[in-house]
């Protein structure tokens, strides 16, 4: 029942809008395909039998090229996904919002600076997990077990910050991995000079960027100068802001609570909107949130222990300690992680769908004209071909009754000479004799 849940949720899900996409656009490709490679055996059968001369070879030119660009097309669009890219300073929780997302703890996470190079979580086909360093030629590939496994695998790569490894992770364990997303994790900005290089290397190609801010401090100068980087070489990129770490602030004075919310969503959301200018003001709101990554992770963790809706232990009622407020608490900010990725669902889908297959599916359109074209021309040629071929056939015929007359005639004429001449023969001889 679960596994069909799990199912179901997929298909029900935003992100399976570009599964689906992929996959009918993919189709279109491979019909594409099939009639270029026919239009292709076609040409040459005409060129085999000489027809068309010139025409023909100029459009089997055309036809290979298009066969070219097509394969090349069907190459990128298989290998397609949606990427969305995690930021922000040491220990803010990057790792540890990818974790609750995928419901595991796949990625390192701990004190200090623990991620020290780009880490990207792919989905896997079969039942293995297995990490491959990009870096190496041709990429080396190392079976994962555990968690303990991959950081330990990490922590032996002498690789710098820019540098990407690849952590392939069986899609049968996390559906946001089966619908085609794939999470990038990051150092810390406060830990690389190279900023330039990282958005150069990392970033060109996201769809999404999330912002792990903590809310125990507040968005800063690293973090902002990243992200003008990052806006002045993509335009509007999708920009999500989390305020991670707010069940630090649970048991503060509610007041004051209320008061650090405001200031924290006054200060992000005058980034995104006057600063980054890309976002407005009303859309923001959808854009910024205060989550704890740390109790959805483990809450999400229990949950597929267990396999049931947790139920969460009944309150104390003589406690001094509000543990209903802090429930509530709890509650609270695990909806607000859900909302955030409801959110990030639509938004990454939507902007994938259209970054991603918007041009390859012009340039299949206009491949499809151009061989209408051609195919229309060849018809044209074919048909003036074939009158052509009529009147030089009449003309022949013309021809070839003309002289078959002429022949009867001469013929005939030959014939009166010869019975002539054999007369006139047979004349002498008789004569001759009778002499
Ligand atoms: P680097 O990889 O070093 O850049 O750090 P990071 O941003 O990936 O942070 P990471 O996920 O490793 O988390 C750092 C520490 O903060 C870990 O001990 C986490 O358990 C803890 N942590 C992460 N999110 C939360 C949260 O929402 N609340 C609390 N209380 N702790 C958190
Ligand atoms: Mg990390």
């Amino acid at each position: 029942v679960s596994s069909l849940n799990a199912v179901e949720g997929s298909i029900n899900s935003p992100l399976h809008r570009f599964v689906r996409a992929k996959k009918k656009i993919n189709q279109s490709f491979d019909e594409i395909l099939d009639y270029l490679k026919e239009s292709r055996r076609f040409l040459i059968d005409c060129e085999i039998s000489n027809q068309y001369d010139g025409e023909t070879k100029r459009d089997l030119k055309k036809v290979d090229n298009y066969l070219t660009q097509v394969v090349g097309i069907h190459e990128v669009l298989k290998r397609d996904h949606m990427k969305v890219a995690f930021f922000g300073r040491t220990s803010n929780g990057k790792s540890t919002v990818i974790n609750a997302m995928l419901s595991e703890r796949i990625l390192p996470a701990g004190i200090g600076h623990t991620t020290n190079c780009f880490l990207s979580v792919n989905g896997a086909d079969g039942n293995d997990a297995y990490i491959e360093d990009t870096s190496k030629n041709p990429p080396e590939r190392n079976s994962v077990e555990s968690l303990q496994q991959l950081a330990h695998a990490l922590h032996n790569q002498k690789l710098d910050s820019s540098s990407h490894l690849k952590v392939y992770w069986p899609t049968t364990k996390c559906p946001l991995l089966k619908d085609d997303v794939v999470f990038v994790d990051s150092p810390g900005v406060d830990v690389t000079p190279d900023l330039d290089t990282w958005i150069d290397t990392h970033c060109l190609d996201a769809d999404v960027f999330v912002l792990v801010v903590n809310s125990e401090s507040t968005i800063n100068h690293t973090e902002k100068s990243f992200f003008h980087k990052v806006n002045s070489k993509l335009s509007k990129p999708n920009i999500f802001i989390l305020n991670n770490r707010w069940d630090a602030s649970a048991e503060g004075d509610p007041e004051m609570i209320k008061l650090v919310k405001q200031q924290h969503m006054e200060r992000t959301s005058e980034f995104l909107v006057k600063e980054l200018k890309c976002v407005s003001q009303a859309e923001s709101a959808d854009r910024i949130f205060f989550v704890s990554a740390l109790e959805t992770l483990r809450h999400r963790m229990s949950m597929k222990r267990s396999k049931m809706p947790q139920r969460e232990p009944s309150i104390d009622e003589n406690s001094d300690f509000d543990e209903a407020a802090y429930r509530m608490g709890k509650m609270a900010r695990r909806q607000e992680f859900e909302d955030f990725e409801n959110k990030f669902k639509e938004c990454i889908s939507k902007s994938a769908i259209t970054t991603k297959f918007n041009g390859h599916t012009s340039t299949g359109i206009t491949i499809a004209k151009e061989m209408v074209q051609i195919m229309e021309q060849i018809l044209a040629r074919a048909s003036s071909h074939r009158s052509w071929c009529t009147a030089e056939r009449q003309e022949q015929q013309e021809t070839l009754d003309f002289i078959n007359s002429k022949l009867e005639e001469v013929t005939e004429q030959i014939k009166n000479k010869i019975q002539n001449i054999t007369e006139e023969v047979e004349m002498q001889v008789t004569k001759a004799m009778s002499d």
